[in-house]
């Protein structure tokens, strides 16, 4: 049972972490993993108000904290590398840079700023020659979770932002290395990847994927060729698992032609995570069947900081309350009640 990572907009001065979210990592570590929200790798990699960072000294030693907490009850936790590329605003940029993305292709709809929602800006196209600046970023951001006391950290390659948004051909229009053939848009997950790699132990990386999520206007002309290779060129790296969500399997076609996502387990060669508002039952039938050798839950960790401990007992679920999901304080957040002790 892994907790999923979890955008939680709560993060401190400096997009530090706070006491506040200590507890709340601390109450949920009898996961048997913890994958942490999304941490921007830099600050021009930031998307949304108040994530955490993990590219900074006070980041590390607030990230510090809450991997003590989590280690002193026995848990274990990832940091979730993250960089959210187009979706972002200038306005969260530094010196209101416009956001990075491999093409200069607006998306649909509105972001999420300090000042409430804005239309999406058309953001700028990543030279090639800056490539190995963001490379490096990873690199960095991998360092500083080795600082930070991390267990491991996942990639973060999934719904619609950077590593995603070069991946699928809808936003991915380059003409040179990294766009055009599937082989060049899988360019950069596979660099950043390798740089990763050569900081932690690759039994120590995870990366998520989301073949069918249309979330932040992402579109692939073939995701079931486009998926099944970079699947299976990841396999290269031995990592410690792939983690897939199947979010947006119930939206078929809107992230392109619709494909039997379970089929990318067959091309890896290693642990296998999924993820899509599974249950107890449903969580058991796909570890029964076969489908996956380990289950994330987001919105059921939310909720319910002793999780294992409910579906053990067979014990009633606390009802997650999507209102307090994207920022605010202690509501929602770290007051969900425990178990009564019997
Ligand atoms: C979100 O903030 O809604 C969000 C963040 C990261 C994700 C998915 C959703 O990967």
């Amino acid at each position: 049972m892994v907790m999923a990572p979890l955008t939680r907009n709560r993060a401190g001065e400096g997009l530090v972490p706070t006491e506040m979210n200590v507890t709340y990592y601390q109450q949920r570590a009898s996961a048997g993993l913890i994958i942490s929200e999304g941490s921007q790798i830099a600050d021009d990699a930031l998307g949304y108000p108040l994530t955490p960072g993990i590219h900074n000294d006070e980041q590390v030693n607030g990230w510090r904290k809450v991997t003590d907490a989590v280690h002193r009850e026995d848990g274990l936790i990832f940091v979730q590398l993250w960089h959210c590329g187009r979706v972002s605003h200038s306005s969260m940029l530094p010196n209101g840079m416009k956001p990075l993305a491999p093409s200069a292709i607006k998306p649909a709809g509105e972001v999420y700023t300090y000042e409430g929602m804005k239309p999406y800006e058309t953001p700028q196209a990543i030279e090639t020659s800056d490539i190995p600046r963001i490379i490096e970023q990873y690199r960095h951001a991998a360092c500083c979770a080795v600082e930070a006391g991390f267990d491991g950290v996942e990639i973060h390659a999934a719904n619609g932002y950077l590593l995603d948004q070069f991946l699928r051909d809808g936003s991915n229009k380059r003409d040179d290395q990294y766009g055009g053939s599937i082989e060049n848009r899988a360019r950069l997950i596979m660099e950043v990847t390798a740089a990763v790699c050569e900081i932690w132990d690759p039994k120590k990386v995870g990366i998520r994927l989301s073949p069918l999520q249309p979330f932040n206007d992402l579109y692939d002309s073939n995701p079931e060729a486009t998926f099944s290779y970079m699947v299976k060129a990841l396999n290269k790296f031995g990592l410690g698992y792939l983690h897939v969500t199947e979010m947006g399997a119930e939206t078929p076609g809107a992230a392109g032609p619709h494909f039997d996502v379970s089929s990318l387990r067959k091309l890896w060669n290693g642990l296998y995570m999924t993820n899509s508002d599974y249950d107890y039952a449903s969580a058991n039938k796909a570890l029964k069947d076969d489908k996956a050798d380990l289950i994330s839950f987001g919105k059921l960790f939310i909720a319910n900081p002793d999780l294992p401990e409910r579906f053990a007992k067979n014990a009633p679920l606390n009802q997650p309350d999507p209102d307090s999901f994207y920022g605010g304080d202690a509501k929602g957040y770290i007051d969900y009640p425990f178990l009564e002790p019997i």
